[in-house]
This record gives C-alpha cells, sequence and structure tokens, in this order.
C-alpha cells in the first residue's frame, strides 16, 4: 500500500544534506525530515558510546515525527551505530556505509579499494567489512582524513586551498606519482587503488577536486547516490512510495544555530533546503 509518511534523514550537520539531495532528485514525489545534530559536530572524533548516544537521541526525534523509513546519512553514525539503532526502531533504517561499499566494488577492476572517512569510520572497519562482504578478494586501504571536514563546513570547496589539502589528504593512498592517473602510483601501504570511495557525507562536495587530484583513471564513489538507489529499492519492496497524490513537504531541523545551518546550507547547495527549522535535543543543550 502506497504511504505518504514522510523519510528521516539524519546525520550529524549538513554533509548528510548530500545523501537528501540525491534522494530529492531520484524521489522527487517523497517528503522529507532531515535533522542535523550540529550541536554536537563532528561526529568523527569522538568516542563509539557517543556516537551512538546521540544518533539514538536524534533517531528518538524522527521516529516521534511518523517516519515511514529513515536514512542514517552519517557515514560515522551509520558505521558505528547502525546494528543498535536498528534494534531501537520499527521503521525500516538504511545506513550510507553498505550501498557506498557496493558501489565501489562494482566499480574497482583492479580490486583495490581506497576508502577516505572520519577516524571513527575508520576505526570501526565498517568499510573493510561490507566490502569484503560483497566481494572478499578486493584489496580495502581506509585512511582517515578528517582535515576535510571543516574545509567543507567553511565552504572550501574549489580553488588552491581545497586543492592542496585534498592533495596532502589523498597522499598516503595515492603517493607521489602522477596526479594524471596514467600510472597508478603506490602509497606507503602499497596501495595500488583504481577506486576511492568518499566514505564521509561531507567528500561528495569536493568531489571535483578528488576527481582531479586522483586522475582519470581512477573512479571516485560517493555513497549518496548509491544510498538514494537503496532508498528507493527499500521503499519500492516494502510498498512504501509515496501516492503522488500530494505535493511532498521537506523540513529540515539543526540541534544548532539556525542562522549558521542555513548560511552553510544555501553556501553548499544554494536554494535547496530554504526552510530549517531549530530543534531542542536535551542531551546537546
Ligand atoms: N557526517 C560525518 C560522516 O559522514 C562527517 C562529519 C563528522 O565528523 O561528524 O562521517
Amino acid at each position: 500500500m502506497p504511504d505518504d509518511r514522510p523519510i528521516g534523514f539524519f546525520d550529524s550537520g549538513v554533509g548528510g544534506l548530500t545523501v537528501l539531495r540525491e534522494v530529492l532528485r531520484r524521489l522527487p514525489g517523497e517528503g522529507t525530515i532531515y535533522l542535523g545534530d550540529n550541536a554536537r559536530t563532528p561526529y568523527g572524533p569522538r568516542s563509539d558510546e557517543e556516537v551512538i548516544r546521540f544518533s539514538s537521541e536524534c533517531l528518538d526525534e524522527l521516529a516521534a515525527r511518523e517516519v515511514k523509513a529513515i536514512v542514517v546519512a552519517c557515514n560515522t553514525a551509520s558505521a558505528v551505530a547502525l546494528g543498535d539503532l536498528r534494534s531501537r526502531y520499527d521503521v525500516p533504517i538504511l545506513g550510507v556505509v553498505r550501498p557506498g561499499a557496493s558501489a565501489a566494488v562494482l566499480a574497482t577492476r583492479s580490486r583495490r579499494v581506497g576508502v577516505i572517512a572520519t577516524e571513527a569510520t575508520v576505526r570501526s572497519r565498517a568499510y573493510f567489512g561490507a566490502i569484503k562482504d560483497e566481494d572478499p578478494f578486493v584489496e580495502v586501504h581506509e585512511h582517515a582524513t578528517p582535515e576535510l571536514v571543516p574545509l567543507v563546513e567553511a565552504g572550501v570547496i574549489d580553488g588552491p586551498i581545497a586543492e592542496a589539502a585534498v592533495r596532502r589528504a589523498l597522499a598516503p593512498l595515492l603517493g607521489g606519482g602522477p596526479a594524471d592517473g596514467g600510472t597508478i602510483s603506490a602509497g606507503p601501504g602499497g596501495a595500488l587503488i583504481d577506486t576511492l570511495l568518499l566514505g564521509c557525507t561531507h567528500y561528495p562536495l569536493l568531489a571535483p577536486i578528488i576527481q582531479r587530484v586522483c586522475g582519470p583513471s581512477r573512479a571516485v564513489i560517493d555513497s549518496a547516490s548509491a544510498t538514494a538507489s537503496a532508498l528507493a529499492s527499500l521503499l519500492e519492496i516494502n510498498h512504501l512510495r509515496a501516492t503522488g497524490d500530494r505535493e511532498p513537504q521537506h523540513q529540515q531541523f539543526t540541534t544548532g544555530d539556525l542562522q549558521t545551518f542555513r548560511q552553510t546550507a544555501e553556501r553548499l547547495f544554494g536554494p535547496l533546503f530554504p526552510a530549517a527549522a531549530p530543534l531542542a535535543l536535551a542531551g546537546a543543550a
């Protein structure tokens, strides 16, 4: 039976809007509610216990708003908290790790995949496990690049500063070889990667620079579009697609400063998310 309830999205901040943007493109008839926990971002340097607790508090809010499914649009929360979250709620919950891992495995020809993500995501080895589940013969080289998150938050997603930061961040995976991708060069870990998976919600906003630095012969994969496709299948299989009879509504909430959220969202996404509102969480005061 079709279902006009909205889909809930949760991220530690604005980065998950990259996932929401893909879902709006892929599923234009669906209503959405997005919650960014900006008051406590970033999650990447936090302990697993904190990530699980904060994520649960945010999902309590979404669940209370009668959503029909929840997308954990945060790699760190997906990597660390997904199992806990799924055991707490009845609604279907989709993370971003598995869709991204599947897309990367489909893309690699040399069976050598690099993953960049936050410290907590790398520590969890969630991408390693998800990629190995898809194909045990794929080599996985994970590398934490938390320095790219504040860059994106500050709206620095193009230009020489962003490019220099991306080059520095990717050097351990790409080595010192030519950026034109003509020869795939070995990093210190011997990573002859031909595919780079962007395992953090913020990184798709740096994708043009990352692709330039990686060179044309490497595939740069983000979880956002793969997650939107996985969500479409989830809704289809469970008969949860919207009827299409109503104009879909979209709401964004932030636990942080509303003005900052609006400005960052506008700087990064243009006028796509104009209607943010504040949301107070007891734990985030
Ligand atoms: N949303 C987080 C992620 O995708 C990035 C920012 C953070 O560290 O909270 O891992």
